[in-house]
């Protein structure tokens, strides 16, 4: 398959309303998206990601109108997430609606929805006509793109087309929140902070503090954002800095052979998948990343070091 690349939201676009899918930007990381009620395009996602077919995706919208025609029910603390987050980096799971086909949820009778808050995802979205489903655009397992080039690694050859647009301003993917039930849990740490929801929710929690609930979140069964290199967080220089990559707030201890010292924990959330790609594509054999404190981004940060870091 010959892949187009476009700046034009409208012409990639065009290729959605087709039944083809297409990664776009938005401020999170790069999505790969198709038609949310369209099986058969939906099917091409997993194809093309190599992505475990009981792994959800998440429902993309550009307007509150489709969030209705996605949605089976709005319970009162989804309303008020979409109140105060939408568009943005949260991510609610509600009770899906029949039209939704099968395959987007992996068959869970619930869907993930956000309103990106970049304007050119935006200006995609609403081209589009509906909304789109779109995990982030990486082969399954590898970090998630941040780059139009980190789609492009992946992906070129494998999708219709990449909306070309500037390297993303969080770098982490999207707070995923479940609303379903009578309070809503904490699946995945992203910008919007728990303190954040709590605000707003005070009855909100993580999901570790419930038992039995590993299952809730499908995608995080499986191994996630990780580069070939081995990571790991500390504080202390690698055992052979020359084979050794450093990203951290600190200085490092001299002799890595890449290092990218960031100027504040947003750079470093921001520089964390594609510092990751960078190592991969020099032969770098670790990464010492410099762990931070766990409020704000710093809570999405450390969850995705440490599973980057599981072997
Ligand atoms: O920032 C983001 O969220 C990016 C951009 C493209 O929007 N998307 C993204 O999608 O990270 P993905 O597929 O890589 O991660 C989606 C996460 C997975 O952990 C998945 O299990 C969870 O959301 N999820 C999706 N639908 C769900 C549902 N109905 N119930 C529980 N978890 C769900
Ligand atoms: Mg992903």
């Amino acid at each position: 398959m010959k892949t187009i690349v476009t700046k034009d939201p409208e012409i990639a676009a065009r290729y959605v309303r087709r039944g083809g899918i297409v990664a776009f930007p938005t401020e999170t990381v790069y999505g790969l998206g198709a038609n949310a009620f369209d099986a058969e395009a939906i099917g091409k996602i997993f194809v093309a990601k190599q992505r475990p077919d009981d792994n959800p995706l998440i429902a993309h919208v550009a307007t509150l109108e489709q969030i209705g025609d996605l949605a089976a029910e709005i319970t009162e603390n989804a309303a008020v997430f979409i109140e105060r987050f939408f568009p943005g980096p949260l991510t609610i799971v509600i009770k899906k609606s029949p039209a939704v086909p099968d395959i987007a949820t992996a068959g869970l009778d619930s869907i993930g929805v956000r309103m990106p808050g970049s304007e050119l995802a935006h200006r995609f979205i609403e081209a589009c006509g509906t909304p789109v489903v779109a995990p982030s655009a990486n082969l399954s397992g590898r970090p998630s793109p941040t780059t139009f080039e980190a789609v492009f690694e992946d992906l070129d050859g494998r999708i219709d087309c990449i909306l070309k647009g500037e390297p993303t301003q969080i770098g982490l993917e999207s707070t995923v929140v479940d609303c379903t039930e009578a309070d809503p849990v904490l699946l995945r740490a992203g910008a919007v902070s728990l303190a954040e929801l709590q605000a707003v929710v005070p009855e909100t929690r993580t999901v570790d503090r419930i038992v039995g609930n590993i299952a809730r979140s499908p995608g995080m069964r499986h191994r996630h954002y990780s580069p070939r290199a081995r990571v790991i967080i500390s504080g202390d220089a690698a055992p052979d800095p020359k084979s050794s990559a450093y990203i951290g707030l600190t200085p490092p201890e001299s002799g890595y052979s890449l290092c990218r010292r960031c100027s504040d924990l947003a750079d470093y959330a921001r520089s964390l998948f594609e510092f990751f790609r960078e190592c991969d594509r020099r032969g770098i054999e670790n990464i010492v990343c410099e762990p931070v404190a766990e409020d704000g981004i710093g809570s999405a940060l450390m969850d995705r070091l440490r599973r980057a870091s599981e072997l």
